[in-house]
């Protein structure tokens, strides 16, 4: 037998190093009256796929409030909170009237927006005149119903994202439940420095080889939010991906299966989402899955397993595997949910690979703070084309047959410089004006040549290597 208790000084401090401190209040609380909670409340939220909503009310929780989502005889769709005004039954088991809901308990109907229609129990109608149900506003934008549940004075425009007008695209919503706390599935969005160990170098490529090709990355803010951009070489070509995370809480992301093996310009995301706290321990991400054959050339998507509690990649759910197949090749929910129900950023030794956390951090940090002297509804602004510009792309260039570190950071900051000052220009424009620069600054080179795409059947294809 052998005894490892001798080890060097530095070793074996467990017994110092158990105690465990609170979470990050400013950041990780999400309730009602909590600094990051109000911030969040200041922009419409995804709360429910429109698939969810059938003839019977839906019980949700969104922000640490209880809530229920229901669409009336009439078609609107209402958010109330739970508990009914009279003395508390929920209104999951309410009835979905002509007009608003109705309470099981006793009839007490109500409208959409909370006013109290009838209380068939009481003889006169003064008790209608006096309550006032607690409702919040909702929109419902390609199968997805969005709630503002800020001040009312302070109702933003609801935004409508470039990439949402993109043509010949199917947008699949989808709504995953992650059982911790909202940052760290947000700030996930940019750790690019995970792509390549969690996705491809640790356990096999989950999302192609391309994504372990060693990358030069910065950092940007945007109009919106942020950007990480990840330039690497692969197979001959730059490749340069951005990723957008649209404060507070949305994020864009390009083709899962990026093989970055032929020229492309501004190639729009994969999927525009949000990271809406249930509650501070439990995360709702929900928005669209994108497809267009640009998108996937390889055919490895597959809509058909895209919407509750499912997805078409690996790594975004407890469901999808057993838990031995999770711990042989985990993904982003093992790494997200055992960071603890709520990250401990005291424990945490942040590294020159988590500039784009800390980046997040700050930005969200400013957001929190400057909430007090926000006197106007919160709203992006708008571009040419009346949607508001976003960043996320993947650009795909010929490149020189040597290339250095210097080259990687050069080509990506070009591309981001020229989305950054495009942005108020029609998608179409900015792509001319990326490809235009592109030409100029680094020239047309000669596409090299290239393996065909693999079929989805061969046993090389990064489906087949992760099982799926
Ligand atoms: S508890 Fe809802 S009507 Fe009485
Ligand atoms: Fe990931």
């Amino acid at each position: 037998m052998t005894s490892s208790a001798t080890a060097g000084p530095r070793g074996f401090r467990g017994y110092e190093r158990r105690d465990v401190p609170a979470p990050d209040p400013a950041l990780t609380h999400v309730g009602p009256n909590t600094p990051c909670g109000e911030w969040l409340r200041r922009s419409w939220q995804p709360v429910a796929m429109a698939i969810e909503l059938s003839d019977l009310p839906l019980p949700v929780r969104i922000l640490g409030e209880d809530l229920v989502v229901f669409r009336d005889k009439s078609g609107r769709t209402g958010l109330l909170h739970r508990h009914c005004s009279h003395r508390g039954a929920s209104l999951e088991y309410g009835i979905i009237m002509e007009r608003g809901i109705a309470c099981c308990y006793h009839g007490w109907h109500y409208d959409i927006d909370g006013t109290l229609i009838d209380t068939p129990t009481e003889p006169t109608a003064r008790i209608k005149d006096r309550v006032v149900h607690g409702a919040y506003p909702t929109f419902e934008f390609a199968g997805i119903v969005f709630a503002y549940l800020g001040p009312p004075d302070l109702t933003p425009p609801f935004p409508e994202f470039d990439t949402q007008a993109i043509a010949d695209t199917e947008a699949v919503p989808f709504s995953l439940v992650t059982p911790c706390n909202w940052l760290q599935v947000y700030e996930n969005t940019q750790d690019p420095v995970h792509v390549v160990y969690l996705h491809t170098r640790m356990t096999g490529a989950q999302f192609g080889d391309a994504s372990g090709a060693e990358q030069e990355i910065e950092y940007r803010e945007t109009p919106i939010g942020m950007v990480n951009v990840q330039t690497r070489v692969w197979k001959g070509h730059y490749w340069t991906r951005v990723t957008d995370s649209i404060l507070p809480n949305g994020n864009q992301t390009g083709a899962i299966w990026e093989a970055a093996d032929h020229r492309k310009v501004f190639q729009r995301s994969a999927m525009l989402r949000w990271m809406v706290p249930i509650d501070d321990t439990h995360t709702m991400t929900i928005g669209w899955r994108y497809f267009r054959a640009e998108l996937d050339p390889q055919g490895l998507g597959d809509a058909s397993k895209v919407g509750k509690q499912s997805i078409d990649f690996i790594g975004q759910t407890e469901e999808e595997r057993s838990y031995e197949d999770r711990q042989r090749v985990p993904g982003d929910y093992e790494v997200q949910v055992s960071q603890r129900p709520i990250a401990l950023h005291a424990l945490e030794n942040l590294a020159t690979s988590d500039r784009g956390v800390a980046m997040l951090r700050r930005l969200i940090r400013r957001g929190v703070h400057g909430l007090a002297s926000e006197l106007t509804p919160r709203s992006y602004a708008p571009g040419r084309d009346g949607c508001i510009a976003t960043y996320c792309q993947d650009t795909v260039w010929p490149a020189p047959a040597q290339v250095g570190a210097d080259s990687l950071r050069t080509f990506g900051a070009a591309v981001v410089e020229t989305l950054l000052a495009t942005a108020h220009d029609p998608q179409e424009s900015r792509r001319a004006t990326l490809s235009t620069m592109l030409s100029g600054r680094f020239g047309d080179g000669i596409e090299p040549r290239c393996a065909p795409p693999l079929h989805p059947d061969t046993p090389d294809h990064p489906a087949t290597r992760t099982g799926r």
